[in-house]
C-alpha cells in the first residue's frame, strides 16, 4: 500500500510541473492494466460534458449559449455536426459551420467533443444529407417485417458507408487542417444512438440472404452455423450488431486515417427495466453489453463505447453502468440527465477507477437560470468542485484510492473503507440515537462525496450536504484525531490551501455544505 501511494505521489507531484507551452495534444493511451486512459495535453483528462440539443450545433447558437455553459462549469462541449450540414450536394463540402463551432469554443475557452451525426441519429437516418435520402436505390433502406422500407440505412449497404466514411474523412481532414496544433476538438463521437427501430433486423432481399447463411468467420465468439443456431431468439439482433459494428468502424477508421483524434460511440442501453424488443425498446445493432465485446472488436477504430445512461434510480443506473465498464472498455456516460438524481450519480460515475466522464445532455432551457435569477444546477456544482481536481484525484482513483458515498432513499450513512482507517459519509442533520450519531437524511437528496487516501493518513474529500467521520478500522484500537484540516482548491492539478478549519468547525464531523467544499485532512489513530 505504502509503496503503491508513494507512486502516485510522485505522478501527483509532477502534475502542476508541466510547462506551459506543453504540446496540445489528446489521445487515449493505455496504462498497466490495459485500460485506455484520455489524456488531454500530457495531463489525465476527466470529460465533464454539456451536450448541445440536437439543432444548437451552429456558431451562433453555440455563441448565444456561452453563458449557460460557463455556468455549467463543464470543460467539455459536446456539440453536434450532422452530414446535410457539410455536404449538402454529393462531394460539395461545406466547412463554415465547423469553422464557425472552433472560434467560438477557442472564445469561450472550452473544448468540444465533435458530434458525427451521420449515418445514424438515435437509430434513424434523419441526418443524412437529402441526396442520400432521395436514392433509395443506392442507399438502401432497413426494411421491416412486412418488407416495408423504414427511415434507418441498412447496415449491410456498402455504398451508404463508404458515402459516410468519405464525408467524415473529409470533415476529419479539414478539423486536422484547421485545429491540430490547438486541439480545440478532443474527441469524436461517431454516428449517434446507432442501430435500428422500428425492425428487428434488415429483412430486405439481399439482408435475409446474409441472415440465412452461415454466420461470418469474423464474428467474434460464433460458432460455425447460422445466425439462430448461434443466438437463437437474439440472432436478429447480433445480426445487425455485425453489420452495424462493422460499418461504423469502416467510418471511424477513415477519419482516424486522415486525422487521429480519439474516438467513441454511444449507446442507447437495451436494459433498462421494462420488456427488452431489439428493434423497438432500443435500438438493434448498437454496443449493447451483451454484443460489447464482439462490437469492439470488429469496430477496433473506436477507443471507447460510451451508454447514455438517464436513469433516476441507483440500482438500475449503476447496473446499466457497470454492464459497459469492461476490460479494455472504461465507463463513460456521454449523456445524462440534469436532476438532482443524475448529479448524484455523475458523483457515482466519476469515482469509478479509469472512468472517461460524463456529459448532461442539453442546455437550451436558461441553464442555471431558475425565475430570472440565477441558480446553481446540480451537476454544475459537481464539476465545479470537480474539474480543478480532476489531475490530481484521477491517478489516485485509478489506483484504487479512491472511493463515492451517494444519497438515496433510506440510505443516508453509508461507510467508507480505506487501508488502516474508514470513515462514514452521514447526509443530513445527524442526531444522536440508537446506533450512535447518524445521518438524517436530505430532503432533496443531494449527498454525495468523494473520498481519496492520499497518503496513508491523507485524505481529499470533496462534496457537497455530506458529514464526513473517521474512525480506525474495526478491530484496531484507539481513536481518529484530525491533525488537520485544511480547505482549500486546486490550481494547475495542486492543492492550494485557503484557510484551516477547526474548533466548531470540525467538531461535529467534516461537514461539506450543500454549496459543495473541498477539505484535505491530516488524519491520525491514536492507539
Ligand atoms: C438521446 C440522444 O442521443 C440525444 O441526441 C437526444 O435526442 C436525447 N436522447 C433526448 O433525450
Amino acid at each position: 500500500m505504502k509503496k503503491r501511494l508513494a507512486a502516485v505521489a510522485a505522478l501527483l507531484a509532477t502534475l502542476g510541473a508541466a510547462p506551459a507551452t506543453q504540446a496540445q495534444d489528446s489521445r487515449f493511451s493505455r496504462d498497466a492494466s490495459g485500460q485506455p486512459v484520455l489524456t488531454v495535453d500530457g495531463k489525465p483528462f476527466l470529460v465533464l460534458g454539456i451536450q448541445l440539443n440536437n439543432s444548437s450545433g451552429f456558431p451562433d447558437t453555440f455563441h448565444a449559449l456561452a453563458p449557460a455553459i460557463k455556468r455549467s462549469h463543464a470543460n467539455t462541449v459536446m456539440v453536434p455536426l450532422g452530414w446535410e450540414s457539410i455536404e449538402p450536394e454529393e462531394g460539395r463540402f461545406d466547412f463554415s459551420i465547423i469553422d464557425g463551432l472552433i472560434a467560438e469554443a477557442r472564445a469561450q475557452h472550452i473544448r468540444i467533443a465533435l458530434l458525427w451525426f451521420g449515418s445514424w441519429k438515435n437509430a434513424k437516418m434523419s441526418y443524412a444529407p437529402a441526396w442520400v435520402k432521395h436514392d433509395t436505390q443506392r442507399f438502401p433502406r432497413v426494411e421491416d417485417a412486412d418488407h416495408h422500407p423504414i427511415d434507418a440505412l441498412s447496415p449491410i449497404a456498402e455504398a451508404s458507408r463508404n458515402a459516410d466514411a468519405k464525408a467524415f474523412a473529409a470533415l476529419m481532414a479539414h478539423i486536422k487542417a484547421v485545429d491540430a496544433k490547438q486541439r480545440t476538438i478532443i474527441m469524436v463521437q461517431v454516428e449517434n444512438e446507432a442501430g435500428t427501430l422500428g425492425a428487428d433486423r434488415d429483412h430486405s432481399a439481399a439482408a435475409e440472404a446474409l441472415f440465412t447463411a452461415p454466420v461470418p468467420a469474423d464474428m467474434p465468439g460464433a460458432k460455425q452455423g447460422s445466425w439462430q443456431d448461434n443466438y437463437a431468439e437474439k440472432a436478429p439482433e447480433a445480426f445487425m450488431a455485425y453489420h452495424t459494428a462493422r460499418y461504423i468502424g469502416a467510418v471511424a477508421a477513415a477519419g482516424r486515417k486522415a486525422y487521429d483524434l480519439p474516438m467513441y460511440a454511444n449507446v442507447w442501453p437495451r436494459e433498462q427495466p421494462g420488456l427488452l424488443r431489439p428493434g423497438d425498446s432500443s435500438p438493434s445493432g448498437g454496443a449493447v453489453s451483451w454484443l460489447l465485446p464482439q462490437w469492439k472488436a470488429l469496430a477496433p477504430a473506436i477507443d471507447v463505447v460510451g451508454v447514455d445512461n438517464y436513469d433516476t434510480n441507483v440500482a438500475p443506473y449503476t447496473q446499466i453502468a457497470k454492464a459497459y465498464d469492461i476490460p479494455g472498455n472504461p465507463l463513460f456516460v456521454p449523456e445524462t440527465g440534469g436532476s438532482m438524481a443524475h448529479a448524484r450519480h455523475a458523483f457515482w460515475t466519476i469515482a469509478q477507477p479509469h472512468s472517461v466522464g460524463i456529459s448532461k445532455f442539453g442546455i437550451d432551457e436558461g441553464f442555471g437560470i431558475s425565475k430570472g435569477q440565477e441558480a446553481i444546477e446540480p451537476i454544475a456544482l459537481d464539476y465545479q468542485l470537480l474539474r480543478d481536481a480532476a489531475p490530481f484525484l484521477l491517478p489516485l482513483r485509478d489506483a484504487g484510492h479512491a472511493l463515492s458515498a451517494v444519497e438515496e432513499d433510506g440510505m443516508a450513512n453509508i461507510p467508507l473503507t480505506f487501508d488502516g482507517i474508514e470513515a462514514v459519509a452521514r447526509f443530513g442533520e445527524v442526531r444522536d440515537g440508537y446506533g450512535g450519531p447518524r445521518g438524517q437524511g436530505n430532503a432533496d437528496l443531494s449527498g454525495r462525496v468523494i473520498v481519496a487516501q492520499v497518503e496513508a493518513n491523507r485524505f481529499l474529500i470533496v462534496g457537497a450536504s455530506t458529514n464526513l467521520l473517521f474512525a480506525p478500522r474495526l478491530g484496531t484500537a484507539g481513536h481518529v484525531e484530525l491533525v488537520s484540516v485544511e480547505e482549500g482548491h486546486f490550481m494547475d492539478g495542486r492543492w492550494v490551501r485557503d484557510r484551516l478549519l477547526n474548533g466548531d468547525e470540525t467538531a461535529f464531523g467534516l461537514v461539506l455544505p450543500a454549496s459543495g467544499k473541498s477539505l484535505m485532512v491530516t488524519t491520525q489513530v491514536v492507539r
